[in-house]
Protein backbone atom coordinates (compact mmCIF):
# COMPACT_ATOMS: atom_id res chain seq x y z
CA UNK A 1 0.00 0.00 0.00
CA UNK A 2 0.88 3.22 -0.85
CA UNK A 3 1.85 5.52 2.55
CA UNK A 4 -1.12 8.21 1.36
CA UNK A 5 -3.43 5.48 1.60
CA UNK A 6 -3.00 5.23 5.25
CA UNK A 7 -5.64 6.86 6.83
CA UNK A 8 -4.62 7.35 10.72
CA UNK A 9 -1.00 6.95 11.47
CA UNK A 10 1.33 4.83 9.61
CA UNK A 11 3.24 3.22 12.62
CA UNK A 12 -0.55 2.27 13.94
CA UNK A 13 -1.63 1.14 10.10
CA UNK A 14 1.90 -1.28 9.95
CA UNK A 15 0.63 -2.34 13.55
CA UNK A 16 -2.57 -3.56 12.44
CA UNK A 17 -0.90 -5.76 9.68
CA UNK A 18 -0.55 -3.15 6.63
CA UNK A 19 2.78 -2.92 5.17
CA UNK A 20 3.74 0.56 3.97
CA UNK A 21 6.37 1.85 1.83
CA UNK A 22 8.41 3.77 3.31
CA UNK A 23 8.19 2.49 6.43
CA UNK A 24 7.24 4.36 9.71
CA UNK A 25 9.76 5.31 11.73
CA UNK A 26 10.73 6.30 15.28
CA UNK A 27 14.26 5.09 17.00
CA UNK A 28 14.58 3.90 20.72
CA UNK A 29 15.58 6.08 22.92
CA UNK A 30 15.28 8.79 20.63
CA UNK A 31 14.83 11.56 23.45
CA UNK A 32 17.96 11.60 24.65
CA UNK A 33 21.58 12.88 25.18
CA UNK A 34 22.55 12.79 21.43
CA UNK A 35 20.38 15.65 21.18
CA UNK A 36 21.86 19.44 22.55
CA UNK A 37 18.24 20.84 23.52
CA UNK A 38 17.62 17.01 25.37
CA UNK A 39 21.14 18.09 27.61
CA UNK A 40 19.47 21.67 27.97
CA UNK A 41 15.82 20.76 29.91
CA UNK A 42 18.22 17.57 31.45
CA UNK A 43 20.39 20.62 33.45
CA UNK A 44 17.80 22.77 34.16
CA UNK A 45 16.09 19.55 35.47
CA UNK A 46 18.81 18.57 37.79
CA UNK A 47 19.09 15.02 37.96
CA UNK A 48 17.64 12.46 35.65
CA UNK A 49 14.32 11.06 37.48
CA UNK A 50 12.99 14.56 38.40
CA UNK A 51 13.38 14.86 34.61
CA UNK A 52 10.56 12.04 34.96
CA UNK A 53 8.23 12.92 37.24
CA UNK A 54 8.13 16.48 36.22
CA UNK A 55 5.47 15.97 33.72
CA UNK A 56 6.33 19.32 31.79
CA UNK A 57 9.67 18.89 31.47
CA UNK A 58 8.79 15.10 30.15
CA UNK A 59 6.14 16.39 27.75
CA UNK A 60 8.94 19.08 26.16
CA UNK A 61 11.87 15.92 25.79
CA UNK A 62 9.09 13.75 24.45
CA UNK A 63 8.15 16.22 21.85
CA UNK A 64 11.49 17.01 20.65
CA UNK A 65 12.81 14.31 18.44
CA UNK A 66 9.59 15.10 16.71
CA UNK A 67 9.90 18.92 16.10
CA UNK A 68 13.24 17.51 14.83
CA UNK A 69 12.87 14.70 12.76
CA UNK A 70 9.41 14.26 12.26
CA UNK A 71 9.00 11.15 13.55
CA UNK A 72 6.09 8.65 12.88
CA UNK A 73 5.49 8.11 16.52
CA UNK A 74 6.87 9.73 19.57
CA UNK A 75 7.71 7.31 23.27
CA UNK A 76 7.03 8.84 26.35
CA UNK A 77 9.66 9.77 28.53
CA UNK A 78 10.01 7.79 31.41
CA UNK A 79 11.76 4.29 32.40
CA UNK A 80 11.50 1.37 33.42
CA UNK A 81 12.14 1.67 36.88
CA UNK A 82 9.31 4.00 37.42
CA UNK A 83 7.50 0.68 38.14
CA UNK A 84 9.77 -0.62 41.05
CA UNK A 85 10.13 3.05 42.28
CA UNK A 86 6.24 3.11 42.54
CA UNK A 87 6.48 0.02 44.36
CA UNK A 88 8.73 1.66 46.87
CA UNK A 89 11.64 1.01 46.15
CA UNK A 90 14.34 3.59 46.81
CA UNK A 91 16.12 4.54 43.29
CA UNK A 92 18.87 7.05 42.33
CA UNK A 93 20.66 7.22 38.92
CA UNK A 94 24.68 7.91 39.84
CA UNK A 95 25.70 10.19 36.60
CA UNK A 96 27.82 8.09 34.39
CA UNK A 97 27.11 4.74 36.74
CA UNK A 98 23.75 4.06 35.43
CA UNK A 99 20.49 2.78 37.85
CA UNK A 100 21.22 2.34 41.63
CA UNK A 101 18.33 0.48 44.02
CA UNK A 102 17.83 -1.51 47.14
CA UNK A 103 18.55 -4.82 45.98
CA UNK A 104 15.74 -7.16 46.44
CA UNK A 105 17.08 -10.75 47.68
CA UNK A 106 14.66 -12.69 49.96
CA UNK A 107 10.66 -12.84 51.12
CA UNK A 108 11.43 -9.50 53.58
CA UNK A 109 12.32 -7.69 50.29
CA UNK A 110 9.53 -8.65 48.73
CA UNK A 111 7.19 -8.06 51.81
CA UNK A 112 8.46 -4.49 51.48
CA UNK A 113 6.57 -3.88 48.06
CA UNK A 114 3.63 -1.80 48.35
CA UNK A 115 0.41 -3.03 47.62
CA UNK A 116 -0.51 -0.83 44.53
CA UNK A 117 1.41 1.93 42.69
CA UNK A 118 2.33 5.11 44.02
CA UNK A 119 0.15 7.63 42.43
CA UNK A 120 3.16 10.06 43.14
CA UNK A 121 5.25 8.09 40.72
CA UNK A 122 2.96 7.02 38.44
CA UNK A 123 0.39 10.11 37.89
CA UNK A 124 3.05 12.50 36.46
CA UNK A 125 4.05 9.71 33.76
CA UNK A 126 0.06 10.00 32.84
CA UNK A 127 -0.25 13.56 32.89
CA UNK A 128 3.01 14.43 30.41
CA UNK A 129 0.95 11.68 28.19
CA UNK A 130 -2.35 13.72 28.14
CA UNK A 131 0.24 16.90 27.58
CA UNK A 132 1.80 14.99 24.59
CA UNK A 133 -1.14 14.16 23.34
CA UNK A 134 -2.61 17.23 23.11
CA UNK A 135 -0.28 18.46 21.74
CA UNK A 136 1.12 15.52 18.63
CA UNK A 137 -0.44 15.51 15.35
CA UNK A 138 -2.97 13.11 14.79
CA UNK A 139 -0.65 11.13 12.21
CA UNK A 140 1.97 11.02 15.09
CA UNK A 141 1.84 7.74 17.35
CA UNK A 142 2.36 8.59 21.37
CA UNK A 143 3.99 5.21 22.81
CA UNK A 144 3.85 4.27 26.09
CA UNK A 145 6.28 1.53 27.85
CA UNK A 146 7.48 -0.97 30.59
CA UNK A 147 10.03 -2.77 31.62
CA UNK A 148 9.39 -6.53 31.16
CA UNK A 149 8.88 -8.32 34.35
CA UNK A 150 12.21 -10.68 33.78
CA UNK A 151 14.12 -7.03 32.69
CA UNK A 152 12.72 -5.06 36.14
CA UNK A 153 13.67 -7.79 37.99
CA UNK A 154 16.76 -8.43 37.29
CA UNK A 155 17.83 -4.65 38.36
CA UNK A 156 15.76 -5.17 41.24
CA UNK A 157 17.53 -8.30 42.40
CA UNK A 158 21.11 -7.29 41.29
CA UNK A 159 20.14 -3.36 42.73
CA UNK A 160 22.35 -2.52 39.65
CA UNK A 161 22.86 -3.17 36.18
CA UNK A 162 25.55 -6.33 35.66
CA UNK A 163 26.69 -8.26 32.47
CA UNK A 164 25.21 -11.01 32.33
CA UNK A 165 22.28 -10.58 34.90
CA UNK A 166 23.69 -13.65 37.38
CA UNK A 167 21.99 -13.02 40.77
CA UNK A 168 18.51 -12.85 39.37
CA UNK A 169 18.97 -15.66 37.45
CA UNK A 170 21.01 -17.15 40.54
CA UNK A 171 17.83 -16.18 42.84
CA UNK A 172 15.38 -17.93 40.09
CA UNK A 173 17.27 -21.27 40.50
CA UNK A 174 17.84 -21.31 43.68
CA UNK A 175 14.25 -19.72 45.17
CA UNK A 176 11.99 -20.38 42.79
CA UNK A 177 8.63 -19.86 44.23
CA UNK A 178 9.80 -16.48 45.72
CA UNK A 179 10.82 -15.68 42.10
CA UNK A 180 7.89 -16.34 40.47
CA UNK A 181 5.77 -14.27 43.35
CA UNK A 182 8.37 -11.49 42.53
CA UNK A 183 7.28 -11.96 38.68
CA UNK A 184 3.76 -12.11 39.79
CA UNK A 185 3.58 -8.39 41.27
CA UNK A 186 5.74 -7.19 38.40
CA UNK A 187 3.16 -8.67 35.93
CA UNK A 188 0.34 -6.91 38.23
CA UNK A 189 1.95 -4.02 38.55
CA UNK A 190 2.56 -3.96 34.41
CA UNK A 191 -0.72 -4.23 33.66
CA UNK A 192 -1.64 -1.26 35.48
CA UNK A 193 0.73 1.05 34.18
CA UNK A 194 0.54 0.14 30.95
CA UNK A 195 -3.15 0.88 31.34
CA UNK A 196 -3.17 4.05 33.00
CA UNK A 197 -0.84 5.06 29.85
CA UNK A 198 -3.40 4.09 27.73
CA UNK A 199 -6.06 5.50 29.47
CA UNK A 200 -4.34 8.79 29.39
CA UNK A 201 -3.52 8.97 25.64
CA UNK A 202 -0.55 6.34 24.52
CA UNK A 203 -2.01 4.38 21.40
CA UNK A 204 0.04 1.52 21.50
CA UNK A 205 2.41 0.53 24.05
CA UNK A 206 5.68 -1.34 24.02
CA UNK A 207 7.52 -4.12 26.18
CA UNK A 208 11.31 -3.61 26.96
CA UNK A 209 12.79 -6.83 27.81
CA UNK A 210 16.46 -6.11 27.44
CA UNK A 211 17.87 -9.22 29.21
CA UNK A 212 15.80 -11.90 27.34
CA UNK A 213 18.51 -13.18 25.71
CA UNK A 214 20.63 -14.49 29.13
CA UNK A 215 18.26 -16.89 29.71
CA UNK A 216 18.04 -20.45 28.65
CA UNK A 217 14.51 -21.59 26.67
CA UNK A 218 12.28 -22.89 29.12
CA UNK A 219 13.69 -19.94 31.92
CA UNK A 220 12.63 -17.68 28.45
CA UNK A 221 9.18 -19.46 28.71
CA UNK A 222 8.82 -19.29 31.90
CA UNK A 223 10.39 -15.66 33.08
CA UNK A 224 9.53 -13.89 29.33
CA UNK A 225 6.71 -15.48 27.17
CA UNK A 226 4.31 -16.82 29.67
CA UNK A 227 3.95 -13.20 31.78
CA UNK A 228 4.15 -11.04 28.32
CA UNK A 229 0.79 -13.34 27.63
CA UNK A 230 -0.41 -12.48 30.99
CA UNK A 231 0.49 -8.66 30.32
CA UNK A 232 -0.99 -8.97 27.06
CA UNK A 233 -4.65 -10.29 27.93
CA UNK A 234 -4.78 -8.76 31.08
CA UNK A 235 -4.56 -5.28 29.28
CA UNK A 236 -6.47 -6.11 26.33
CA UNK A 237 -9.35 -6.93 28.53
CA UNK A 238 -9.02 -3.56 29.89
CA UNK A 239 -8.09 -2.08 27.01
CA UNK A 240 -9.75 -4.10 23.79
CA UNK A 241 -7.41 -3.88 20.66
CA UNK A 242 -4.96 -2.16 22.22
CA UNK A 243 -1.47 -2.86 19.82
CA UNK A 244 1.40 -4.27 21.79
CA UNK A 245 5.01 -4.33 20.66
CA UNK A 246 7.71 -6.66 22.90
CA UNK A 247 11.49 -5.73 22.30
CA UNK A 248 12.85 -8.93 23.76
CA UNK A 249 16.59 -8.51 22.50
CA UNK A 250 18.88 -11.06 22.41
CA UNK A 251 16.58 -13.61 22.49
CA UNK A 252 17.00 -16.74 19.25
CA UNK A 253 14.59 -16.67 16.41
CA UNK A 254 12.82 -20.01 18.38
CA UNK A 255 12.27 -17.88 21.37
CA UNK A 256 10.92 -14.65 18.94
CA UNK A 257 8.21 -17.53 18.03
CA UNK A 258 7.19 -18.41 21.38
CA UNK A 259 6.79 -14.89 21.84
CA UNK A 260 4.92 -14.27 18.31
CA UNK A 261 1.52 -16.66 19.99
CA UNK A 262 1.16 -14.26 23.21
CA UNK A 263 -0.81 -12.23 21.53
CA UNK A 264 1.39 -8.70 20.31
CA UNK A 265 1.38 -6.87 17.20
CA UNK A 266 4.99 -6.37 16.74
CA UNK A 267 8.10 -8.13 17.78
CA UNK A 268 11.10 -5.71 17.67
CA UNK A 269 14.12 -7.12 16.06
CA UNK A 270 17.88 -6.41 17.46
CA UNK A 271 20.92 -5.80 15.25
CA UNK A 272 21.77 -9.48 15.41
CA UNK A 273 18.85 -10.80 14.29
CA UNK A 274 18.86 -12.41 10.65
CA UNK A 275 16.20 -10.46 8.99
CA UNK A 276 15.50 -12.99 6.42
CA UNK A 277 14.64 -16.28 8.74
CA UNK A 278 13.23 -13.80 10.98
CA UNK A 279 10.68 -12.47 7.87
CA UNK A 280 9.64 -16.08 6.92
CA UNK A 281 9.06 -17.34 10.47
CA UNK A 282 7.05 -14.15 11.94
CA UNK A 283 5.92 -12.15 9.59
CA UNK A 284 2.84 -13.68 9.11
CA UNK A 285 1.86 -13.31 12.53
CA UNK A 286 3.08 -10.21 13.46
CA UNK A 287 4.90 -6.78 12.19
CA UNK A 288 8.56 -5.96 12.48
CA UNK A 289 10.43 -3.70 14.26
CA UNK A 290 13.98 -2.69 13.44
CA UNK A 291 17.28 -3.37 13.24
CA UNK A 292 19.76 -1.19 12.67
CA UNK A 293 22.84 -1.83 14.31
CA UNK A 294 23.37 1.88 16.66
CA UNK A 295 26.66 1.47 15.94
CA UNK A 296 26.45 2.27 12.11
CA UNK A 297 24.61 5.45 12.85
CA UNK A 298 27.76 6.38 14.55
CA UNK A 299 30.15 4.88 11.62
CA UNK A 300 27.94 6.99 9.18
CA UNK A 301 29.14 6.63 5.21
CA UNK A 302 27.98 3.12 3.30
CA UNK A 303 28.18 1.15 6.42
CA UNK A 304 24.76 3.45 7.06
CA UNK A 305 23.50 3.87 3.99
CA UNK A 306 24.40 0.08 2.31
CA UNK A 307 22.20 -1.04 5.65
CA UNK A 308 19.53 1.37 5.34
CA UNK A 309 18.59 -0.12 1.98
CA UNK A 310 19.57 -3.75 2.87
CA UNK A 311 17.42 -3.49 5.68
CA UNK A 312 14.22 -1.81 3.68
CA UNK A 313 15.02 -4.55 0.95
CA UNK A 314 14.97 -7.05 3.44
CA UNK A 315 11.09 -6.64 4.91
CA UNK A 316 9.80 -4.75 1.56
CA UNK A 317 6.09 -6.09 1.13
CA UNK A 318 6.17 -6.90 4.85
CA UNK A 319 4.42 -5.09 7.70
CA UNK A 320 7.52 -3.01 8.78
CA UNK A 321 8.28 -0.31 11.46
CA UNK A 322 11.80 0.63 11.18
CA UNK A 323 13.90 1.08 14.19
CA UNK A 324 17.57 0.92 15.52
CA UNK A 325 18.35 -2.74 16.85
CA UNK A 326 18.45 -0.93 20.14
CA UNK A 327 18.74 3.03 21.78
CA UNK A 328 20.52 5.65 20.32
CA UNK A 329 23.81 6.52 22.14
CA UNK A 330 24.92 9.33 23.29
CA UNK A 331 27.87 9.85 21.12
CA UNK A 332 25.32 9.81 17.84
CA UNK A 333 25.98 12.09 15.66
CA UNK A 334 23.08 14.44 14.50
CA UNK A 335 24.42 14.90 10.56
CA UNK A 336 24.12 10.73 10.61
CA UNK A 337 20.73 10.72 11.87
CA UNK A 338 19.62 13.24 9.39
CA UNK A 339 21.08 11.33 7.19
CA UNK A 340 19.05 8.19 8.06
CA UNK A 341 16.22 10.01 8.15
CA UNK A 342 16.04 10.56 4.47
CA UNK A 343 17.73 7.32 3.85
CA UNK A 344 14.51 5.76 5.31
CA UNK A 345 12.34 7.96 3.53
CA UNK A 346 13.88 7.94 0.42
CA UNK A 347 11.72 5.98 -2.26
CA UNK A 348 13.11 2.87 -3.30
O1 LIG B 1 13.20 5.61 24.24
C1 LIG B 1 12.96 6.74 24.72
O2 LIG B 1 13.33 7.80 24.17
C2 LIG B 1 12.08 6.83 25.96
C3 LIG B 1 12.76 6.92 27.21
C4 LIG B 1 13.46 5.71 27.82
C5 LIG B 1 14.54 5.85 28.73
N1 LIG B 1 14.85 4.63 29.22
C6 LIG B 1 15.18 7.12 29.08
C7 LIG B 1 16.53 7.11 29.71
C8 LIG B 1 13.17 4.34 27.73
C9 LIG B 1 12.16 3.63 26.87
C10 LIG B 1 14.05 3.67 28.63
C11 LIG B 1 14.02 2.22 28.86
C12 LIG B 1 15.03 1.60 29.72
N2 LIG B 1 15.58 2.09 30.87
C13 LIG B 1 15.55 0.28 29.52
C14 LIG B 1 15.12 -0.67 28.44
C15 LIG B 1 15.61 -0.31 27.10
C16 LIG B 1 17.10 -0.36 26.90
O3 LIG B 1 17.67 0.69 26.55
O4 LIG B 1 17.68 -1.44 27.03
C17 LIG B 1 16.46 0.03 30.56
C18 LIG B 1 17.27 -1.23 30.75
C19 LIG B 1 16.46 1.18 31.42
C20 LIG B 1 17.20 1.37 32.69
C21 LIG B 1 18.17 2.47 32.58
N3 LIG B 1 17.82 3.81 32.49
C22 LIG B 1 19.59 2.38 32.57
C23 LIG B 1 20.38 1.10 32.65
C24 LIG B 1 20.07 3.69 32.45
C25 LIG B 1 21.51 4.13 32.52
C26 LIG B 1 22.21 3.88 31.21
C27 LIG B 1 22.24 5.14 30.38
O5 LIG B 1 21.94 5.06 29.18
O6 LIG B 1 22.61 6.19 30.93
C28 LIG B 1 18.96 4.57 32.38
C29 LIG B 1 18.99 6.06 32.24
C30 LIG B 1 18.22 6.65 31.11
N4 LIG B 1 16.94 6.30 30.74
C31 LIG B 1 18.65 7.75 30.31
C32 LIG B 1 17.59 8.04 29.43
C33 LIG B 1 17.52 9.12 28.39
C34 LIG B 1 19.96 8.49 30.45
C35 LIG B 1 19.88 9.34 31.67
C36 LIG B 1 20.44 10.74 31.50
O7 LIG B 1 19.88 11.56 30.74
O8 LIG B 1 21.42 11.04 32.20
Amino acid sequence: MDRTQATRSPFLAVLDGTPLDPPPFWMMRQAGRYLPEYRQVRAEAGDFLTLCYTPKLAAEVTLQPIRRYGFDAAIIFSDILVVPHALGVDLTFEAGEGPRLAPLTDAAGLAMLRGELDPARTHPVYEAIASVRASLPAEVALIGFCGAPWTVATYMVAGCGTDDQAPARLLALREEKLFQSLIDRLVEASIIHLSGQVAAGADAVQVFDTWSGVLDPLSFERWCAEPLRRIVSGLRALHPGVPVIAFPKGASLEALERLADTGINAIGLDWTADRTAARARLSGKVALQGNLDPLRLIAGGDALEEEVARIRADFAGAPHIFNLGHGIRPETPLAHVERLVEAVRRAR
